[in-house]
C-alpha cells in the first residue's frame, strides 16, 4: 500500500490511476479503524480496479466541546488492518492540504442537514460536507463508499453529489456490529465495561421498534416511546435523540405508512453514540 502525505503525491497516483484506466474507489475515514470500516474497503476492493483510503481527522466537523483533541489515533495499526484489506493507497494529508491558509469556501447542504445530529452538533454537517467535497475533489473517484451506521451523513452526501452534480457514485453499505448488536465505532474506544454493556441497548431500542412495527403499530409516536423505554431501562438516560422518519428526506411522519428509519443518538459514559434502523413489515 502506498503512503500519500501530500496533495502533491496524491495527484501523481490519482493520475497514474486514471492514466492506466482504472476504476478508482474512494473511503473516507477520520481512523481508529474496524471492521465496520474494512467491510467497505472490502466491497470497494470487488467494484474497483484501485482502492484508495483517506485518514483525516477533520477539525471543522467538531464542535468547541466536543472529542477532537482525544479522537483515538491508531495510525500504526489501521496500516496493517489497510493493507491486509488490499487497500492500494491511503491518503493521510495534514490540516494544511485540506484547509490552506486563505480557505474559507464552506459547503452547505439544506434542510437534511438541519435536523437531528444537526441540530445536537451545530456546524458538524457543514464540516463534513465541506471535507467531502475537497477530497472528492483532490481523489477524483469514480465511486465513494459509506455506512448506512451515520445514516444522516450518508443522505447528506449523497444529496451534495447529485445537487452540485459531482461526477461519483455514491454507495451506503450495511452497518457491521459487535456479537450483541452494537454497532462498530471508533468512539466505543471511550466505552468504560460498565458503559460497554449499557450500549448494547441501542441496538436493543431499535430491535423492540422493529417487532412493534411488525407487528403493525404505524404510530411514529410510539415507535419512539418503545425505543426510548428500552434506553432509559437500561441506564440511558441522556438521550439526544429518537426519532422514527422519513428513510429519504427525515422528516416526522405523521403515520408510518412507507417504512420508517428509526434514529437515534445518546450519550453512554463519556460516548455520544448513533445507531439507526429501517422498519420494514415481514
Ligand atoms: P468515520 O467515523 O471514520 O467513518 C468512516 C466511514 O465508515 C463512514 O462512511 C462511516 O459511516 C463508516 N462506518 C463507521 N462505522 C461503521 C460500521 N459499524 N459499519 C459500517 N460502516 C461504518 O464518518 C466519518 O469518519 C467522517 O465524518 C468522514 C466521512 C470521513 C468525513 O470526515
Amino acid at each position: 500500500m502506498e503512503l500519500l502525505t501530500t496533495r502533491q503525491a496524491l495527484d501523481q497516483w490519482v493520475e497514474d490511476a486514471y492514466r492506466a484506466g482504472h476504476r478508482v474507489g474512494f473511503v473516507p475515514t477520520m481512523g481508529a479503524l474496524h471492521a465496520g470500516h474494512i467491510s467497505l474497503f472490502q466491497t470497494a476492493r470487488q467494484g474497483c480496479d484501485r482502492v484508495i483510503g483517506s485518514i483525516f481527522v477533520n477539525p471543522t466537523q467538531f464542535g468547541p466541546n466536543e472529542d477532537f483533541q482525544r479522537y483515538p489515533r491508531t495510525l500504526e495499526q489501521d496500516q496493517s488492518l489497510l493493507e491486509q484489506a488490499g487497500c492500494h493507497a491511503l491518503f493521510l494529508p495534514a490540516v494544511v492540504d485540506i484547509y490552506p491558509e486563505g480557505h474559507q469556501t464552506r459547503v452547505q447542504v439544506g434542510a437534511l442537514a438541519e435536523d437531528l445530529c444537526g441540530r445536537c452538533r451545530p456546524g458538524h454537517f457543514q464540516g463534513v460536507a465541506t471535507v467531502v467535497a475537497i477530497l472528492f475533489n483532490l481523489v477524483r473517484p469514480r465511486v465513494a463508499y459509506f455506512g448506512l451506521k451515520d445514516y444522516q451523513q450518508f443522505l447528506v452526501i449523497r444529496r451534495m453529489v447529485d445537487d452540485l452534480a459531482m461526477p461519483l457514485k455514491v454507495v451506503g453499505l450495511p452497518t457491521v456490529r459487535e456479537a450483541d448488536g452494537l454497532a462498530m465505532s471508533s468512539r466505543n474506544r471511550y466505552l468504560d465495561e460498565h458503559a460497554r454493556a449499557q450500549a448494547a441497548a441501542l441496538f436493543r431500542a431499535l430491535k423492540r421498534a422493529q417487532e412493534l412495527y411488525a407487528a403493525g403499530e404505524e404510530d411514529p409516536a410510539a415507535l419512539e416511546a418503545t425505543a426510548r423505554a428500552v434506553l432509559t431501562t437500561a441506564g440511558i438516560t441522556r438521550i439526544d435523540y429518537v426519532a422514527a422518519r422519513d428513510p429519504e428526506t427525515l422528516a416526522p411522519m405523521v403515520q408510518c405508512k412507507k417504512n420508517p428509519v428509526i434514529l437515534i443518538a445518546a450519550w453512554v459514559g463519556s460516548a455520544r453514540l448513533i445507531d439507526n434502523r429501517q422498519l420494514i413489515r415481514n
